[in-house]
């Protein structure tokens, strides 16, 4: 090995492979970046609002350019000692800065205070962009025609006021990692245009919601019941009113507190419901596992589903928690006779335009390739009927059909994205039973245990139906729960089908 001169220098701390430019360079950003990683880090230990998105900066993107900065430094040493071993002279010495010279004074200040300042602008910028990173807008607007469907219906929802990353990231620094890594990959999925329309739910690594949804809501605290009141408009000429009044059992108790009931027993610490579904939608239900704190085991097992119990090892168990009923909190996508029927209620649409109720939902549950032709088609369907079937009130109540076209317009740009291909069909709400199975994926009164125990399917076990009403006809009410009344005539059918199976979409 030839003697490198420079080893003979007195006041060297490392080999002398280590010094040149390529190394100081790959060392020099490495040590930038750790020192950003640790401006960060203490930032966000001082601040007292808790900032999800920094660590796509300190935890993602630092650490790669610290990483780079480390590899470059290692290349610069092997290539100096492999330069060394060939017997080639070390041409990447550093070159010496003779301060006494004015030119080269005045190049070090220069150069010396364009560093600080760079440095001062990189915290700076990083501290900006990690907090953009964190707002809504970002989440929400970035990927704008991705987003969109969901942008839109969080903003109506009662959550429009809860950040994103409540409940797509919550607190810690795991899941921030872990939803970071998903997030480099759907940034890259948007940029080469290869994300999927609509975005797939379930949510494969969702955050268990006992770490989201119960940082502000928990089971022990719910208590009581909810009046929900339905409104609901037939399709036919006469535009027939029902109204219903279902006192709702939210439930909760359990830890002590109160016995675990209604809908929030599930959630109760001594009860623990375990599924197995066999689509990847969690439609289909056919074993169902009860765990309670006391030792009690029930399996439940649809008696109309072919399931192979001994492929059970095969299929993921998963304990129910709130998504399980709550999967659209904030992204509701309503079908269109939830929009008109509420719609007509409160006045938006003249209840009086005979048959709007039925034309309507034609027109907004259609197949469209884009939202323009859908408004079009509803603009035109609307208009064309009443002039074709009602002449006379078409010419008189422009107005009115003017507001129906309007607000049908707007309900189908803030529930249905075409390009998107979203909607309530492909997005179903696990609250409820009527467009989808919801609770009744269970609760259908088919799942038995061998000793013949059925999960219920009493019309008041979940509600109380406290009153059924038609407007302009007999008022049924009853504290104790009224029989309920089918708003048309189907026989006993509503009482073995599932409601879904003909109001499904
Ligand atoms: C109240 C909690 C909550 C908030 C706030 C929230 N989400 Fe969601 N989000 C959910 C849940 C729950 C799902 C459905 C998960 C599942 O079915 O696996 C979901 C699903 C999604 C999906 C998948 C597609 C879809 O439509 O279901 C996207 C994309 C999404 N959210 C983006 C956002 C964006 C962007 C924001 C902020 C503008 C946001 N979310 C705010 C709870 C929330
Ligand atoms: C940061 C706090 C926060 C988080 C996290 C949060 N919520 Fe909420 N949620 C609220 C507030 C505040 C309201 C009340 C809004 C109102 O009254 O208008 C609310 C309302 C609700 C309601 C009642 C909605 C209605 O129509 O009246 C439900 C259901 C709900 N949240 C479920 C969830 C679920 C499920 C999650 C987790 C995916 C979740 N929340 C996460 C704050 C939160
Ligand atoms: C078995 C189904 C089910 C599960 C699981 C469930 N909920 Fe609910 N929850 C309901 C039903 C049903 C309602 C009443 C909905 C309605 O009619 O508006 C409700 C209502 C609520 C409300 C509104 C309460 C009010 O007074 O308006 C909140 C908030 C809520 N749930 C949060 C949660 C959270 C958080 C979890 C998870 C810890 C959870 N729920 C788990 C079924 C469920
Ligand atoms: C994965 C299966 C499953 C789903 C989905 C499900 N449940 Fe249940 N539920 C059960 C089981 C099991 C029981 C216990 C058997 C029984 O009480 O009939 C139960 C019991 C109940 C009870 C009685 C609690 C008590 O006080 O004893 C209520 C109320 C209830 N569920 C409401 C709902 C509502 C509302 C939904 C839909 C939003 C729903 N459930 C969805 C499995 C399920
Ligand atoms: C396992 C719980 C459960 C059972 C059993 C149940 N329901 Fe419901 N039902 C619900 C929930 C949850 C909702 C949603 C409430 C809301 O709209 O906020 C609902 C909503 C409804 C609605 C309003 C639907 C809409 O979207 O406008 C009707 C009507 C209804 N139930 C009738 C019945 C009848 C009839 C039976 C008996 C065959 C029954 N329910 C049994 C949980 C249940
Ligand atoms: C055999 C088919 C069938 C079954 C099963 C069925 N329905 Fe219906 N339902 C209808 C028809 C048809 C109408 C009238 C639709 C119209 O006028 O727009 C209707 C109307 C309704 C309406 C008013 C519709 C609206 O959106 O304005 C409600 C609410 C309703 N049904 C609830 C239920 C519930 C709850 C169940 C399950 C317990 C159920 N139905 C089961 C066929 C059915």
């Amino acid at each position: 090995m030839s003697a490198d001169p420079q080893d003979a220098g007195p006041r060297r701390r490392f080999p002398s492979s280590f010094y040149n430019t390529i190394t100081l360079a790959g060392t020099a950003l490495a040590a930038i970046s750790l020192g950003l990683i640790l401006f960060l880090m203490a930032l966000e230990a001082l601040s007292h609002e808790h900032k999800p998105y920094m660590g796509i900066i300190a935890f993602v993107i630092l650490p790669g350019f610290l990483v780079v900065g480390l590899v470059v430094a290692a290349i610069g040493v092997l290539r100096q000692q492999r330069r060394r071993k060939l017997g080639l002279p070390s041409t990447d010495r550093l070159p010496r800065i003779d301060l006494n010279d004015p030119a080269q004074l005045r190049a070090s200040v220069l150069v010396g205070t364009g560093g600080v300042l760079f440095l001062l602008l990189t915290g700076f910028g990083s501290f900006k962009a990690y907090e953009y990173t964190d707002s809504d807008q970002f989440c929400g607007t970035v990927c704008h025609e991705v987003m969109k469907p969901e942008y839109t219906a969080y903003q109506a929802s009662p959550h429009a006021r809860v950040g994103c990353v409540e409940c797509h990231i919550g607190p810690g620094a795991e899941w921030f990692v872990r939803s970071k890594l998903s997030g480099a990959y759907q940034v890259y999925s948007v940029m080469f245009d290869k994300f999927s329309r609509p975005i797939e739910t379930p949510i494969k690594n969702l955050r268990p919601s006992r770490d989201t949804c119960e940082q502000c809501h928990w089971p022990a605290h719910f208590a009581g019941e909810k009046m929900v009141i339905h409104d609901y408009f037939a399709s036919e000429e006469g535009n027939d009113h029902w109204r219903l009044q279902l006192l709702m059992r939210i439930g909760g108790g359990g830890a002590g507190i109160a016995p675990a009931h209604g809908s929030h027993w599930h959630m109760a610490e001594e009860v623990e419901v375990t599924y197995v579904s066999t689509d990847d939608k969690r439609e289909d239900i056919p074993w169902v596992r009860l765990r309670l704190a006391d030792g009690t085991e029930k399996i439940y097992r649809d008696t109309e589903a072919d399931f192979d119990e001994a492929t059970l090892p095969d299929h993921v168990l998963r304990t129910m928690d709130c998504i399980d009923c709550h999967n659209r909190p904030t992204h509701h996508y309503n079908p269109p006779s939830r929009l008109v029927n509420t719609a007509l209620q409160n006045g938006v649409i003249a209840a009086d335009l005979p048959g709007i109720k039925g034309l309507l939902v034609g027109l907004m549950e259609a197949d469209y390739a884009t939202e323009d032709e859908a408004l079009a088609a509803i603009d035109a369907g609307v208009r064309g009927h009443y002039l074709d079937a009602y002449p006379e009130l078409a010419a008189g109540r422009g107005a009115d059909l003017d507001k129906a076209v309007a607000a049908a317009q707007h309900l189908f740009k803030t529930n249905i994205f075409p390009e998107m291909r979203v909607s309530w069909r492909h997005f179903p709400d696990h609250i409820g039973h009527l467009t989808t199975d919801g609770c009744f994926r269970c609760h259908d009164g088919n799942h038995t245990t061998d000793e013949g125990e059925t999960i219920r399917r009493d019309c008041n076990l979940c509600h109380t139906i406290v009153s059924q009403e038609r407007i302009s006809g007999d008022l049924v009410e009853s504290l104790a729960g009224v029989e309920y009344q089918h708003p048309e005539d189907i026989g006993d059918d509503w009482k073995v089908l599932n409601c879904s199976e003909c109001h499904g979409g």
